[in-house]
This record gives structure tokens, C-alpha cells and sequence, in this order.
């Protein structure tokens, strides 16, 4: 398995989630632990495009649990019903926040974070598993493009957790 990850220099972002998504495919082909995977995908998404945060948030019962992620320590545990998070995981919609102060019940988990975007993880019976949530220090930094492409890298997690042989029994 090769260990470093090739992104091309350019500011396209779409062209950047494209070489991407198969590189992180073929990386998480090779190994079965899903946090595993779940962590080296955080660290692919943050240095591809040094994103201020990047991390799963996992369901376990009641709540939004933390799990892999790359940035500065974060809240642990959110409810359904709060924050980007809870929003986007009670709608299993994509959330985009252009400005965290303009989302009501946005949780700052750093007051550098400035834009947001989360989408819903969803396992093989419907049902939300997690949810991805990107950061970013600068206002409106993320548009359909992000929404595109890191909907591609859910999929692969999504493959991931609806397969037999991986370790997605993390309740
Ligand atoms: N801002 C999120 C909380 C998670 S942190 O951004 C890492 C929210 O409102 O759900």
C-alpha cells in the first residue's frame, strides 16, 4: 500500500477531490479497522487542502459521539438536536454554513472556525451511522464542489461500513 498521497497543485478543488477519492479507496481497501480508516481519511482530506478541521463524528446511542479527526480538540459528544451536526444528522441532508455566527445553535468548538460543512454517513438500512464535518477558518469556504466531492470520500465510507469484513461494530 503506498503511503503518501498524491494532490495535484492546483486550487481546483474538484480536480483535487477527484485524484483523491481513488487514492483513498485503494487505502482503505487495505485494512479492515474502520477507525483506521476513518483517521487516515481525516489526515488525507487535511493535507489535501489544509482544512482547519476535518473529523467523524460517530452515532452511539442517543448522540453524536467523537471519532477520527485532524485539528484542534473538539467536543466530544453532541445531541441529535444540536448544532450543524444534529442538523445534518436529523435531516441526513449536507449542511453548508457560509458563516457559523449566522447558524443558530452552531457549537463553536473553536472560535477560529469560520465555515462549516457536514454530511450524513447512512448504512445499508437508511439509517444515519455518523456524520463527516469539515471546518474551515475563512468565512464561505465551501460550495457545491466541496458537497460533490467529499460526497464521494462518504460513499467510500459508506462501502466500508456495509462490508462484512470490516470492524464497524463500534456501539
Ligand atoms: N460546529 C459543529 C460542532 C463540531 S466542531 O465544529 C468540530 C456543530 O455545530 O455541530
Amino acid at each position: 500500500m503506498a503511503e503518501s498521497l498524491f494532490v495535484p497543485k492546483t486550487a481546483d478543488r474538484k480536480v483535487i477531490y477527484d485524484e483523491l477519492a481513488p487514492q483513498i479507496q485503494a487505502l482503505v481497501e487495505s485494512e479492515t479497522d474502520l477507525i483506521a480508516n476513518l483517521a487516515n481519511i481525516t489526515a488525507a482530506l487535511r493535507e489535501a487542502f489544509g482544512f482547519f478541521w476535518v473529523g467523524f463524528y460517530l452515532k452511539k446511542e442517543n448522540q453524536l459521539v467523537l471519532s477520527a479527526f485532524q485539528g484542534s480538540i473538539a467536543c466530544t459528544r453532541i445531541d441529535f438536536d444540536k448544532g450543524v451536526c444534529g442538523h445534518c444528522y436529523t435531516t441526513k441532508q449536507t449542511v453548508i454554513v457560509r458563516d457559523v455566527e449566522e447558524f443558530d445553535g452552531h457549537i463553536a468548538c473553536s472560535s477560529l472556525s469560520k465555515s462549516e460543512i457536514v454530511l450524513p454517513i447512512v448504512d445499508k438500512s437508511g439509517e444515519v451511522f455518523g456524520v463527516l464535518d469539515v471546518d474551515s477558518n475563512k468565512l464561505d469556504d465551501f460550495d457545491e464542489t466541496d458537497a460533490g466531492g467529499l460526497a464521494k470520500i462518504v460513499k467510500i465510507v459508506e462501502g466500508m461500513i456495509c462490508s462484512k469484513t470490516n470492524t464497524a461494530k463500534h456501539k
